[in-house]
């Protein structure tokens, strides 16, 4: 080998040393894959505030036991992705109003576990975002593993991300037939900041408050979220039926809500609103 040639190799060599990434370690969220540092569960009991450039994480009496900073606001919301990954189907609603929605209300039941595993995930939940799609709070069901744990097996946490920090009340295990209520509130308002509440009413361990939120959630969605699937029988058999689907404003009147829907007709999964409004409305997807 001349010299020229082992010193090209050798700069080659360092070259692709200097540009290797450095490793990231990445896990599953309903935001998607995000880094493993950005991760914050939430304590028994505890809650959150929006404190300047920070989020606060309070434990249940009241003491700060971590403060993160706020990212720069980026979107969270995965964008709707062809097959398998991310949002698959989904039914959502845009409020427009000058009232802020105050209670956002969702009952199904938990479907049974899929035929086959893969390793998959799947996440189903109704959710609410700020119009800019820059955080998201939703009560979530999940089947197979997450950041926040869980398996070959149903469990419920509620979730709240913004563009660079993913908080979630520790999972509780639930099981094929269960009801399931999950509901977002707007608690209260000071200036121009917003408390929300979030929880399976019916699920202790699973309410997560915000207090100083500095945006509106505005966009009420009813969703199908999955990851890795590979088989049709890695989803539920049959449907999920989203119904109570109540929407409330901050000046006590009822929205008036058509729901909009995104379909994943290539894998043949559907979302059909049953009955539209924000009065009991009926959501249903089909896997
Ligand atoms: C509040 O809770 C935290 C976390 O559990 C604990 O470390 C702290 O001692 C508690 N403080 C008081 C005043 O009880």
């Amino acid at each position: 080998m001349r010299a020229s040639t082992a010193a090209a190799l050798l700069i080659g060599l360092l070259i692709r040393l200097t540009l290797a990434a450095p490793t990231v370690e990445t896990v599953l969220t309903p935001g998607g894959y995000r880094a493993a540092t950005s991760l914050h569960e939430i304590p028994a009991g505890g809650s959150l505030a929006h404190v300047g450039s920070e989020i606060h994480v309070l434990a249940a009496n009241g003491t700060v036991v971590k403060k993160v900073a706020k990212g720069t606001p980026t979107k969270v919301q995965a964008a709707v992705s062809p097959l398998q990954t991310g949002w698959i189907t989904f039914a959502s609603w845009l409020n427009q109003g000058s009232s802020p929605i105050s209670s956002f209300t969702t009952t199904w039941t938990v479907p049974p576990v899929p035929a086959t595993n893969h390793g998959q995930t799947i996440f189903l939940f109704n959710s609410i975002e700020p119009s800019a799609g820059d955080a998201i709070l939703q009560p979530v069901l999940q089947y197979g593993g997450s950041a926040a744990g869980g398996g070959a097996f149903w469990a419920v946490a509620t979730w709240y991300l913004d563009s660079s920090n993913t908080f979630f009340t520790t999972p509780v295990q639930t099981s094929a037939g269960a009801t399931l209520n999950g509901i977002v509130q707007l608690t209260a308002t000071s200036g121009s900041t917003y408390t929300y509440n979030s929880a399976f009413t019916n699920i202790g361990g699973t309410a997560l408050t915000i207090v100083g939120v500095p945006e509106q959630l505005t966009w009420a969605t009813e969703t199908l979220e999955a990851y890795g699937v590979t088989a049709i029988s890695d989803y539920p058999a049959g449907s999920t039926v989203f119904s109570g689907i109540n929407l409330r404003l901050q000046n006590g009147a009822t929205p008036s809500v058509s729901w909009a829907t995104q379909q994943d007709t290539a894998d043949g999964l559907s979302t059909t609103v049953n009955t539209n409004g924000a009065t009991n409305a009926v959501i249903t997807i089909r896997y």
